[in-house]
């Protein structure tokens, strides 16, 4: 029988698509990594479920226990699932800033939600980083602390990305991905970087946030942007940045006009991460041509999907009211 023995099973694996019509022109392959097809409907599955195992391995879990973390959704929901799998309890940290779509979700999903105000610098206790570790302390709970987690980049090198190798048959020429905690970009980059060093690895940031100019060693300073999960005021540990080779920096107006496109052109319904992450694809692509180079297979990981963001972005009266004006071939 094609049975599973739990959902936990069905983490990964998710498919990789050609973006031909998206990607029309370019003179390269934009390929689409769709993590918004995992269970929980992000990416943040498989570092949720690899953190909960680890911690269960090393003692630092145990039946009962309560697990916390800060986080701008979907690891809440990746760990929700965990923690109903294995009889977990489960506290999130939010910030102001995400979505109330998600805050009702991880609700529905048996999480306690606690929100954090928004725009807080790194070192203020009510920061939400802060404000888990508080929380656990207090607790004497397990703090997954995706952000420093080592266990958060293992399970990109080990999942993601050997499935993006062997996807492409090792055709793969550039990784390009957003940074949250930097797992995805640090795991499945080095892993990459390992079978092919001529990989290059590409980061998205958003405009608004420093990581681009710390990258390319520019100046710039923290402001709002409205992209959710990627992007910040300072390089997370899991962030390595000696294995990036690139950094785009892209607008909301754009990064959310592309995630109309992506629908519009793919039927990929997708969250404003990914909307940000195509974007800077095609912006790199367009770079790789000035500088001559033709034909090379462009893998953008799509970390999550639109449903969770239908009271921001795919709500009219909030992009008037952010004044956001999506591009023309956006709402054809
Ligand atoms: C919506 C979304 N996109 C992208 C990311 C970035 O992934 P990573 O934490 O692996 O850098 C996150 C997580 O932080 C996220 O929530």
């Amino acid at each position: 029988m094609q049975v599973l023995d739990s959902i936990a099973e069905a983490i990964g694996h998710t498919p990789m698509v050609k973006l031909s019509r998206f990607g029309k022109g370019l003179g390269h392959n934009l390929l689409a990594k769709c993590e918004f097809l995992n269970p929980g409907g992000s990416i943040k599955d498989r570092i949720a479920w690899h953190m909960v195992c680890k911690a269960e391995e090393r003692g630092q879990l145990r039946p009962g226990g309560m697990i916390v973390e800060a986080t701008a959704g979907n690891t809440g929901v990746g760990l929700a699932m965990a923690a109903a799998l294995k009889g977990y309890k489960l506290t999130t940290v939010m910030s102001a800033k995400v979505s109330q779509d998600k805050v009702k979700l991880l609700k529905a999903l048996g999480a306690q939600v606690i929100i954090t105000p928004m725009g807080k610098a790194t070192d203020d206790p009510d920061h939400f980083i802060n404000r888990a570790r508080a929380i656990a302390a207090e607790q004497g709970a397990w703090l997954s602390d995706q952000f420093n987690n080592q266990d958060n980049i293992e399970a990109h090198y080990q999942l993601t990305g050997p499935e993006i190798w062997e996807q492409t048959e090792g055709t793969v020429d550039v990784l390009i991905a957003g940074a949250g905690t930097g797992g995805t970009l640090s795991g499945a980059g080095k892993y990459l970087k390992e079978r092919k060093p001529s990989v290059r690895v590409v980061l998205t940031d958003p405009v608004g946030s420093v990581q681009s100019h710390i990258f390319n060693e520019t100046q710039g300073n923290p402001a709002a942007y409205l992209v959710e999960g990627i992007g910040g005021e300072i390089i997370a540990n899991n962030l390595h940045l000696d294995i990036i080779d690139a950094a785009i920096s892209i607008s909301d107006q754009e990064a959310i006009s592309a995630a109309y496109d992506l629908m519009r052109s793919e039927a990929l319904f997708v969250g404003s991460s990914s909307g940000c992450i195509a974007a800077a694809a095609v912006s790199y692509c367009r770079r790789l041509s000035l500088d001559g180079e033709r034909n090379l297979n462009i893998v953008a990981v799509l970390p999550d999907g639109g449903r969770a963001y239908m009271s921001t972005i795919y709500d009219d009266s909030w992009l008037n009211e952010k004044n956001i004006n999506l591009r023309e071939n956006a709402i054809r």
